[in-house]
């Protein structure tokens, strides 16, 4: 028992880190934001069909046959290159080309990655959003009217890419390098949560207290307009492939297992995190009072936590107005307030505070409502969203989402992206007098700082380590 489930651990743990190490076609990102890619390394062998949608290294190349792009694990290292339909990988190590029949191909997930190519030359910086090995970029180079692949190292002294030229290799200061074009907003419709795996925890809050009086010698209707602000939260998870905080319209479920918020208008919300929409409620109370008599009242509200599985249509938005549609497994989140009712606590005497006998008494005037039975109650209570938080500029947020818990249903798609695998140790800005120090010290000269590149393991480290816990402690907890 104990001896399966350390096994199942170390399964976990390693599939786990492979997942983020080596898998991933990583993206080295000048700021340092949460990236990921379209992109994924899939393990293929000589001999062997690739996968589908593996990247083309020469599309447009009539003569010759067609090449993919390929990386290989060479003295440590891992080393793009490109590999014919049948293998190998060919990739450039010092002076030679090496010839390897195990290696990783780069797969579009579903087709969806959009690349292009930066002109790099050794007097610019290397740009943001490269496809990356992870050590090195994968570039090509042009020389009499061939394509070559090549490798440009990541590190910010590295001033030369390089290239596979026939059977040798060749040094050159001027390449193209692979980038992954990323969208500029998402839409998200054909939305369907998983009733089977919902789960729903309501609160009540006070949203108002206020008193009602009859001043007159008579009995009569008291009216009273009320308004009260209420907060909203959305979350549609993190997926890979995405890139967090960019604008996303959610069209959402009209045939969804509760009522949902705001259902009638398409929200304009940010991607991949917790999104905060206040808004002001108003609600007209009417009740009857006897002659000098006030009542306490309390509008209390019932706010419902909601949390759902789904999957959907997710569309990608390029900045040349074309789009991408793939469908994505995610986890939906939302704090919606479902109801609010008044509630007569206290009747009392105008003239001097002390309590009229009559009893208590509540009225319901909100109740969220699925969109097929349609707004039929709102005779007394009309919601009206006007504040949002989000529809402005998206800042670059890489604010934590309360929700991020592994699960094993759905690990694979929001496994945690955390901010160390994505940065890189160019996550510095561009320094000026640094490079002209790179210059005077050589080409070989190491990054400037140990320190820089240490911490991203030590992260890997301990994130393990919580990881292991958080698993050791599932463990218990459901034995
Ligand atoms: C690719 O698309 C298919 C259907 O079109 C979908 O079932 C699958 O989950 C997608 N894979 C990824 C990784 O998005
Ligand atoms: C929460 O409130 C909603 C609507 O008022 C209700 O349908 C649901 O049953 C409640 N859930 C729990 C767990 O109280
Ligand atoms: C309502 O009346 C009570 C006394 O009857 C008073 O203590 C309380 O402050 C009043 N509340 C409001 C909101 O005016
Ligand atoms: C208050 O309104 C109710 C419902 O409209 C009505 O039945 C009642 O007679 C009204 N009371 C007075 C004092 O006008
Ligand atoms: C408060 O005023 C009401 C009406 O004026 C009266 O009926 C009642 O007896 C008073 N109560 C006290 C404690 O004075
Ligand atoms: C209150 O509701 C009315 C409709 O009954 C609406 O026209 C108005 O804009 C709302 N006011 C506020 C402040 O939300």
């Amino acid at each position: 028992m104990t001896v399966r489930f350390l096994i199942w651990l170390a399964v976990v743990v390693l599939s786990w880190c492979g997942v983020t190490d080596g898998y991933m076609a990583r993206l080295s990102n000048g700021g340092g934001s949460i990236t990921s890619s379209t992109l994924a390394w899939v393990s293929a062998e000589s001999n062997e069909q690739l996968p589908l949608h593996s990247v083309v290294f020469n599309p447009g190349e009539e003569s010759g046959e067609k090449q993919y792009w390929c990386k290989g694990f060479h003295r440590g290292m891992h080393l793009p290159g490109v590999a014919t339909s049948n293998g190998p990988c060919r990739v450039p190590f010092l002076g030679k080309v090496h010839s390897l029949n195990s290696f990783d191909v780069l797969v579009s997930v579903n087709g969806s990655a959009r690349l292009h190519f930066f002109a790099w030359d050794k007097f610019t910086a290397k740009p943001d959003h490269a496809v990356v090995t992870p050590e090195s970029m994968l570039v090509v180079a042009r020389s009499d009217g061939q394509l070559l692949p090549g490798a440009l190292m990541k590190g910010r002294g590295e001033r030369h890419a390089l290239v596979i030229d026939g059977d040798i290799t060749r040094k050159i200061g001027k390449a193209s390098v692979l980038v992954e074009e990323e969208p500029s907003s998402y839409s998200l419709h054909e939305v369907v949560l998983d009733a089977s795996k919902q789960k729903m925890d309501n609160s009540t809050i006070t949203l108002k207290t206020l008193n009602l009086t009859n001043y007159e010698d008579y009995p009569t209707n008291v009216s009273n307009f009320v308004t009260y602000k209420a907060e909203e939260q959305q979350y549609w998870g993190r997926v890979k492939g995405t890139v967090t905080a960019r604008r996303a319209d959610v069209t959402i479920p009209t045939r969804a297992p509760v009522a949902m918020p705001s259902a009638h208008v398409p929200r304009t919300l940010l991607w991949g995190v917790d999104n905060t929409l206040g808004y002001i409620g108003n609600v007209t109370l009417i009740h009857e009072l006897p002659a000098g008599v006030g009542v306490e009242v309390e509008l209390e509200g019932v706010m419902r936590k909601y949390e759902a599985p789904y999957t959907a249509l997710l569309t990608s938005h390029y900045n040349d107005g074309s789009a991408n549609d793939r469908y994505i497994l995610s986890l939906h989140t939302h704090k919606a307030l479902v109801s609010v009712i008044a509630k007569y606590n206290r009747y009392y005497y105008l003239a001097n505070g002390t309590d009229y006998p009559m009893e208590p008494t509540t009225d319901s005037l909100f109740q969220l409502t699925t969109t097929t039975t349609t707004t039929t109650t709102t005779t007394t209570t009309t919601t009206t969203t006007t504040t949002t938080t989000t529809t402005t500029e998206p800042p670059p947020t890489t604010e934590e989402v309360p929700t991020e818990i592994v699960t094993e249903e759905v690990a694979e798609v929001w496994l945690p992206e955390s901010d160390s695998y994505s940065k890189d140790s160019e996550a510095e800005p561009f320094r000026l007098d640094q490079d002209d120090e790179d210059d005077m010290s050589g080409e070989g000269r190491s990054e400037p700082s140990q320190a820089v590149i240490n911490r991203p393991a030590d992260t890997i480290i301990s994130a393990l380590a919580s990881l292991l816990a958080t698993l050791v402690f599932r463990y218990y907890a459901s034995v």
